[in-house]
């Protein structure tokens, strides 16, 4: 079904416990007479800047359930560490819930609960948005020294890892390296980066193979909890990977760096909201924009694109 005729989920209010709101996903506690499981719901709502936009995008959350899977199963397949995905079959709703279960299909993972590490673990192979701008100014990507002379969007001689603090309320914060050792240990922190550079490493080949350049991505890693809800010392991969959402993916045809690229991520979202910070519009705070419904279409039709090309075999 063209996603484009499919009713927008915004959000759900289902009646299993523990209901939660991320940004995009939806989370609740699953039932369960072992380790602790989570349903997580990939609602229709998009976030730029932090802020989720009042109006949704109606199958993004498909698209993104898509994407994730299939590149859980490619690093399964590469053993590089433990994910929490145990399903994306809709699992048995309770009955006052029923009638969800078409608006869930496509749009759901059950996973292992986790306990969140609160670091987000930044890869970039690429010069782009945020690290770009410190460039500019300080010739460093999140305090890391970088070669002199590199041009926006320039694929960096070795990608680099910046993590970022998980901040539950308002703008994650890029940290170093140093400053995550001091949060959650340096072991934590070296495996953190070790298992994010490999990974990044392996999706960005494999993407390239599809004429896609994986310029940066964020992975959330977790201790797997016990079926007593306590964090065992089992490091997982979780929430999403490698989507449109967590990454930024430039067409390779057509790539040049000296200039921004186009992109089959949220960056046409991004750029349409910079119009309006520009014209004294919208101040990047809560509430957003409400969405024309040409920026609706182009930005699903480039996660569209995004979910094609890493299709193709
Ligand atoms: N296996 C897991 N166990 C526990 N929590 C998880 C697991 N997988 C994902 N999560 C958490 O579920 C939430 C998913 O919601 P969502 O992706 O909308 O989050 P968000 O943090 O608001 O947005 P963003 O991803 O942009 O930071 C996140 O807080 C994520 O850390
Ligand atoms: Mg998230």
């Amino acid at each position: 079904m063209p996603t484009s005729t499919v009713d927008a989920v915004f959000e759900t209010h289902l009646s299993f416990q523990g209901r939660r709101q991320g940004k995009v996903r939806d989370v609740y506690d699953l039932p369960s007479t072992d380790a602790p499981r989570l349903l997580l719901v990939a609602t229709d709502r998009v976030s730029a800047f932090d802020v989720v936009m009042p109006t949704a995008l109606p199958g993004k959350g498909r698209i993104l359930t898509a994407i994730a899977s299939a590149w859980f199963d490619f690093l399964r397949a590469r053993a590089f560490v433990g994910d929490h995905v145990i399903s994306t079959d809709v699992p048995p709703l309770p009955p006052a819930d029923a009638d969800m279960k078409s608006a869930l299909e496509g749009r759901v993972m059950v996973c292992r609960a986790a306990k969140v590490v609160p670091i987000e673990c930044v890869v970039r192979g690429y010069l782009a948005g945020s690290a770009w701008s410190e460039y500019q100014e300080a010739g460093t990507a999140c305090s890391i020294r970088l070669p002199a002379r590199l041009t926006q969007c320039e694929q960096l001689p070795t990608p680099i890892f910046t993590p970022a603090t998980k901040e539950s309320h308002g703008h994650d914060e890029n940290i170093s390296f140093d400053r995550g050792c001091a949060l959650v240990g340096g072991d934590l922190m070296e495996r953190l980066r070790d298992l994010s550079l490999k990974i990044y490493t392996a999706a960005a080949t494999h993407a390239l193979s599809r004429g896609l350049i994986l310029a940066d991505t964020k992975f959330e890693f977790g201790y797997a909890l016990d079926r007593h809800g306590a964090p065992t010392d089992e490091l997982l991969i979780v929430d999403e990977v490698l989507t449109p959402d967590s990454s930024r993916y430039w067409p390779l045809e057509g790539y040049a760096p000296g200039r921004d690229q186009p992109s089959f991520d949220k960056q046409y979202l991004r750029n349409w909201l910079l119009e309006l910070v520009a014209k004294g519009l919208w101040g990047k705070c809560a509430p957003g924009p409400a969405l024309p419904s040409d920026v609706v279409a182009g930005t699903l039709a480039r996660y569209e694109e995004a979910l094609v090309k890493l299709r193709t075999t």
